[in-house]
């Protein structure tokens, strides 16, 4: 059993490091009785930890967490908002559709970004989904506690303004005008679920991200 049971990456399960161990797939000949510390899941074993004689639930660490949520490919969009007359924004990907009746969607917020206390006093806000082009700007929008005021040079970033002075982002693929409906904490981010009140859609590409890189969109499948 124990030839079977491999570590799923390497350093995994070293020391005090809790671990999840497949077989591959030619080798997943499910015994009938499986050692302690081992439990049945769909096809694979997993092993399970022990802590002071009794097997726990194991954790992840966040490097695990991270190339987990990696490969889950998403687009990119930066949300933005008025504050005192200027454009701020914040590239976000935790963005997700909730509910088509009534229309929400939701974007997960860092507690410690300034975007959070912005969302939660504005109540408004613009989700802009960014072109394959907008390399730079989804750049500009992910650095921490700088002011936005160069997004023209540095980024080519241009704006104009819905009828409730929620900034536009020029050449975005599509703009979501939202108003905030709840909000949920969650960890160290929070939950913003908000009511879509309009949209604007364009054609074009979008700039995708993968593995902790940008890409372009490929061929269908
Ligand atoms: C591709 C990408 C996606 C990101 N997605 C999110 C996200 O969904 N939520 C979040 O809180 N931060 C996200 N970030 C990090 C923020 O953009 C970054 O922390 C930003 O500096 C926060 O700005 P602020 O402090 O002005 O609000 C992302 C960064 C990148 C590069």
């Amino acid at each position: 059993m124990k030839a079977v049971l491999r570590r799923l990456r390497a350093g995994a399960g070293a020391g005090s490091r809790p671990c999840i161990s497949l077989a591959p797939p030619s080798e997943r000949r499910m015994p009938s009785r499986l050692p302690a510390g081992h439990r049945r899941y769909g096809l694979d074993v997993i092993t399970l930890r022990s802590s002071g004689g009794k097997f726990a639930a194991m954790s992840v660490s966040q490097a695990e967490f991270r190339k987990a949520l990696g490969s889950f490919a998403t687009g990119i969009t930066v949300i933005t908002l008025d504050s005192d007359g200027e454009v701020h924004g914040m590239t976000a990907n935790a963005f997700a559709s909730v509910s088509l009746d009534p229309m929400l969607v939701l974007v997960c917020v860092d507690q410690k970004a300034r975007t959070h206390a912005h969302l939660h006093s504005k109540k408004r806000f613009g989700v802009n989904v960014l072109a394959e082009d907008h390399r730079k700007i989804s750049e500009y929008y992910a650095r921490p506690a700088r002011a936005h005021d160069r997004a023209a040079e540095e980024a080519g970033a241009q704006f104009d303004r819905t009828r409730h002075g929620t900034p536009v982002l020029h050449g975005a693929l599509a703009y979501l005008e939202c108003r905030l409906h709840s909000a949920q904490d969650a960890g160290d981010h929070t939950i913003f679920i908000a009511e879509v009140e309009e949209v604007v859609v364009r054609e074009g590409k979008p700039l995708l991200f993968f593995g902790s890189q940008y890409r372009k969109i490929g061929e269908g499948v």
